[in-house]
């Protein structure tokens, strides 16, 4: 029985789509109904904010789309909420709905978007992690990661199949704004002879001092992070200048990681993290996104959670490991 002041909460995803951010919309439902309290959710993230556009939650219905990928309550990249005029109108939207508390589901951006709206609304906002990018400060694992790695691996291990047959470079982008975990993770375990990320600045120099040895009579795997500062195209022209015969060829795996079934560690830390956001939101926590690290749920304040992410020593060492 939920004896809380808390009696109806909206939820929103916002940013880039995420698989696994079902599986918590369908547990913060769930856990919302056990405890007594109101769910609406709110379409295209912030934008549903400011237009009042929201549907109502109910758990049975929701149950059915633990397992899809992408998000049912849509999401976008809300412009107008970054002006005080479109804060102001969510605000009226909260109001008018009798909304006592916010849960958002999203990257970066979303918890910027929160921490601004603080300023103009007290209400409690708790957010929970849902970007494949893996770039967020306060969590190791964000919802979506996993699947989207298993996917670029999915995909790698096929043009490794042809890049082999060929004996052809394959420089592959995976995705990664200004985060290298997907390619640090999705290039290791495909076995990639250099992995280049944004956050590093020798990854280059272990790439061309392999492909100076590289004789054209095998496959050369790079995989590169969209965030990284060459970029596919440019890493493609320095590797000819060395070796004007390689047989190369660029593949972009852009949006398809993104989509798909959530892999079972995305579902079950959706569920986890839905279920905590609402446990957070009932012991009188507010402005604080639920994260992960040791297998443990825990809480950092947007403040923290918004400071630029690191790629943990660990990591490295594996990159430096592997690229000579
Ligand atoms: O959601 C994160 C992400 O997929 C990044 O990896 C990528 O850079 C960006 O979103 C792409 O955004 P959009 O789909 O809006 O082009």
């Amino acid at each position: 029985m939920n004896t809380n002041k808390i009696k109806h909460i909206g939820v929103f995803t916002s940013g880039g789509d995420s698989p696994g951010m079902n599986a918590a919309l369908y547990a913060i439902a769930k856990s919302a109904e056990v405890n007594d309290i109101k769910v609406s959710g709110f379409l295209k993230g912030y934008e549903g904010l400011i237009d009042g556009d929201l549907i109502p939650f109910k758990s049975h219905e929701l149950k059915k789309i633990t397992q899809k990928g992408g998000t049912i309550l849509k999401t976008a990249r809300s412009k107008r909420f970054l002006e005080l005029e479109g804060r102001k109108k969510a605000l009226q939207t909260l109001k008018a709905n009798k909304i006592d508390a916010l849960i958002a589901i999203g990257g970066d951006g979303t918890f910027r978007g929160l921490l601004a709206f603080s300023e103009i609304c007290d209400i409690p906002f708790i957010g929970i992690p849902g970007t494949i990018d893996n770039d967020i400060s306060g969590t190791d694992y964000t919802l979506g990661f996993d699947s989207a790695v298993n996917t670029a691996i999915e995909n790698i291990d096929k043009i490794k199949d042809t890049a082999e047959s060929h004996n052809r470079i394959f420089i592959v982008e995976v995705m990664g704004r200004d985060s290298g975990y997907i390619a640090i993770h999705s290039g290791l375990t495909t076995g990639a002879d250099a992995i280049l990320i944004p956050e590093s600045g020798k990854d280059f120099i272990y790439l061309l001092n392999k492909v100076k040895n590289y004789n054209n009579e095998e496959a050369f795997l790079v995989v590169v992070s969209e965030g990284d500062e060459l970029g596919a195209e440019l890493v493609a022209s320095k590797i000819k200048e060395i070796n004007s015969d390689v047989d190369l060829r660029i593949t972009r795996l852009v949006h398809v990681q993104r989509g798909g079934n959530p892999s079972a560690f995305d579902r079950m830390l959706g569920i986890r993290m839905g279920v905590a956001a609402i446990e957070s939101l009932l012991q009188g926590k507010k402005n604080v996104m639920v994260g992960i690290s040791h297998n443990q749920l825990h809480l950092t304040s947007f403040k923290e959670v918004v400071k630029q992410h690191q790629v943990n020593n660990e990591l490295y060492e594996l990159l430096e490991l592997f690229g000579k």
